[in-house]
């Protein structure tokens, strides 16, 4: 069996995360906050090294601007309907998954929000320039951009756009899902207004696991009210960071396991899992282009991105393509739109999508070669 969805979610996870979550389950299993004695003391030691160790691993100073929620999914929503008021003018990207545009298209409907998208599918076809002209003759209150593409795998330089909608004040929320973990990332340097991430894509956590950095100053409207733990004795929510935003039993085990995939990300160091997995990936592209009758859809050579390659092969249907890789071959990918149609029609494969191949660290290049003589294969033609 050869895995190479870790776009959608990592698997499998590294031995350490198996071990925290049978950790949790056998030797804690309380819930943090809710009750002085030790195996709760234990459970909120684990939020709090969770919460630590994510922010080592995004360089910042304050763990506490950083929230847990299920997944990049809630974080975008969190940030969304919190920090949208009725009439407000958003600018996002036109790599944008569900996540973000399905929020985006609600508040459309409920607040009357007016979206604009910006052209562009890989980073040096983004038009900083319209960008730059947008933001000086439109009134926007957001932008949403996604950091790295689940489709094409393409980077947004954020190094860029960040300072010109801080220059127009205007508040950036990125999603971080794809490149959260894949990537190194600074946030102090930066210096988002909002950045969600998941935990089980490549910071290695099971699902269920995910968040957001809030930075200070930024207030949205809480998701969710309920018991924190802290303040019982008012029916009022707490104002105060993280709580304001962790109603509920939060998921401990879930997060036992995202610390110890960061710290697998540290221990084996985010530049081996870099190069481990653009190796892979380079090799991948190399070898496709190679067969007849298979497109790529790529960034431009010299950019850097994240190890996602998309790609059509004449006449056969994507999910004709997926289905022989799984039951001839037992090769894992995801076809078709990716949640992310807008981004499809971006690229122009919009509405039949592409095969999605996304190799991860524990990947290796046997199974890569597997992989390309598979495709050959079906592609109707040989490979020695
Ligand atoms: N967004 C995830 C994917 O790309 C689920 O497959």
């Amino acid at each position: 069996m050869i895995y190479l969805d870790n776009a959608a979610t990592s698997y499998p996870k590294p031995k350490t995360v198996m071990a925290a979550l049978q950790d949790y389950l056998e030797n804690v299993g309380a819930s943090p906050g809710r009750s002085g004695h030790q195996l709760a003391a234990a459970a909120g030691r684990i939020l709090f090294q969770t919460r630590t160790a994510l922010a080592r691993l995004f360089q910042l100073n304050d763990p506490g601007r950083i929230i847990f929620t299920q997944n990049a999914t809630e974080s975008l929503n969190l940030a969304l309907f919190g920090l949208l008021r009725p009439g407000d003018r958003v600018l996002t990207s036109g790599l944008e998954h569900n996540a973000v545009m399905r929020p985006l298209r609600r508040l459309e409907e409920l607040r009357k929000i007016t979206i604009d998208i910006l052209p562009g599918t890989t980073t040096s076809h983004y038009d900083l320039k319209l960008l730059e002209q947008w933001c000086d003759q439109k009134k926007y209150r957001m932008a949403v951009i996604n950091h790295g593409s689940n489709v094409i795998g393409s980077l947004a330089p954020l190094q860029t756009m960040l300072p010109i909608l801080k220059e127009h004040q205007i508040i950036s929320v990125i999603d971080g899902a794809q490149s959260a973990g894949a990537h190194p990332i600074n946030l102090e340097t930066l210096d988002p207004d909002v950045f969600c991430f998941t935990g089980h894509k490549s910071l290695y956590g099971p699902p269920g696991t995910g968040g957001l950095y809030i930075k200070k100053g930024i207030e949205p409207e809480a998701l969710l009210f309920g018991g924190t733990g802290s303040r019982s004795e008012t029916e009022y929510q707490p104002e105060f960071m993280p709580d304001r935003y962790e109603s509920g039993t939060p998921n401990t085990l879930g997060l036992a396991g995202l610390k110890a995939g960061v710290e697998f990300i540290e221990e084996t160091g985010l530049d081996r899992i870099i190069e481990h997995e653009r190796g892979l990936a380079d090799y991948l592209r190399r070898d496709l282009k190679e067969i007849p009758g298979l497109k790529l859809y790529e960034p431009k050579p010299d950019e850097e991105r994240l190890p996602v390659i998309s790609f059509t092969i004449d006449n056969l249907s994507p999910s004709e393509i997926g289905h022989r890789l799984d039951r001839e071959f037992s090769i894992m990918t995801r076809v078709g739109l990716h949640c992310a149609p807008r981004a499809h029609q971006s690229i122009g494969t919009f509405p039949q999508g592409t095969v999605r191949l996304a190799p991860g660290y524990f990947n290796n290049s046997k199974e890569i070669s597997k992989v390309v003589t598979a495709l050959s294969i079906i592609a109707g033609g040989h490979y020695d």
